[in-house]
């Protein structure tokens, strides 16, 4: 993505010098050839069909060029790659916390193997932050109260630096962390280094505990919908919207779940705001996504008593 986003950039520089440049040129000669002389005269013109016409179309067919070549790279940097391995990442002031779909925490650093997509799905505890990894030409505002997504593919080993964009009180610019690219060994090691267990798994037993299975049963009888198989499908609601099961959509129900009532249920579920943490939230999200078969929880076979220790850990 990097090259395509330079690419870009570097078009918008030559193309904005040269238009610099065209100006300056045409102010001093202009300035020269029309400068005020004796018993010279200035002359009105009434307008030019062929000038104007120029100056219109010229100008548009660049902006066109301009506008379709960013759309192109946008829609590639909004779109994650389906079978992207998934991280859920939580900003408070002022860490980055972070957490793999096999369970592994890391707390400002990012362990992750060359070349594969990895969709980062990210939330706030406090105000607005932003994931900047200007390596990878990333920049995505993390928000409370939401999830927003950006992704990436390394391609070189190494270690590069991860900072808050957005600022975020006295310690922002000390928000700071890093992405360790690895090579799949080196990386497979570091995987087996000790995990709490899958993060889905960690969800379902939050799921058990809160009591959500009482009502959102597998067999059609509860009292609220069956969360099988719902992720990533259109969801038909009470009042004749469809939505889709998306991260925000869980997130969302949990939270509040009076928004958006399923057709054929009442609103009967209380509200968990307030009784979930932000993390316990991205466990519940991966637990029902792990129902549906999603993403990002296929391979959730590592496994190891122990906390994982993270490089640049720091209180929590
Ligand atoms: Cu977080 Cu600035």
């Amino acid at each position: 993505m990097a090259g395509n986003v330079d690419a870009l950039f570097i078009f918008l520089l030559i193309v904005s010098g040269l238009m610099s440049l065209l100006i300056f040129v045409a102010i001093i000669y202009f300035a020269a050839r029309y400068r005020h002389r004796k018993g010279v005269q200035a002359e009105q013109i009434e307008g030019s069909i062929p000038l104007e016409l120029s100056w219109s179309i010229i100008p548009l067919a660049v902006f066109m060029v301009i506008f379709a070549w960013g759309a192109t790279v946008y829609f590639q940097q909004r779109t994650p790659a389906r079978d992207a391995t998934e991280v859920y990442v939580v900003a408070k002031q002022w860490m980055w916390k972070l957490e793999h779909s096999e369970g592994q925490r890391e707390i400002n650093a990012l362990h992750i193997p060359v070349g594969r997509d990895v969709k980062l799905i990210m939330t706030s505890q406090d105000v607005i932050h932003s994931f900047f990894v200007p390596e990878f030409r990333i920049k995505q505002d993390v928000l409370p109260g939401r999830y927003t997504v950006t992704w990436f593919r390394a391609i070189k080993p190494g270690t590069y630096h991860l900072f808050c964009a957005e600022y975020c009180g006295t310690q922002h610019s000390g928000m700071i962390g890093s992405i360790v690219v690895m090579e799949p060994a080196q990386y497979e090691a570091w995987m087996s280094g000790g995990s709490s267990g899958p993060l889905s798994a960690s969800g379902e037993k939050i799921f058990a505990e809160l009591g959500c299975a009482t009502c959102h049963r597998t067999d059609l009888q509860g009292r609220g919908p069956n969360l099988q198989g719902v992720f990533g499908k259109p969801v038909q609601l009470e009042d004749g919207r469809m939505v889709t099961a998306d991260e925000n959509y869980l997130r969302e129900s949990i939270l509040d779940p009076g928004a958006k009532i399923v057709k054929g249920f009442k609103p009967v579920m209380p509200t968990f705001q307030g009784l979930v943490s932000e993390e316990q939230l991205n466990a519940l999200v991966a637990y029902v996504k792990s129902q549906s078969g999603a993403a990002g929880v296929k391979d959730a076979s590592v496994s190891a008593p122990g906390q994982a220790q993270p490089e640049g850990s720091k209180v929590q």
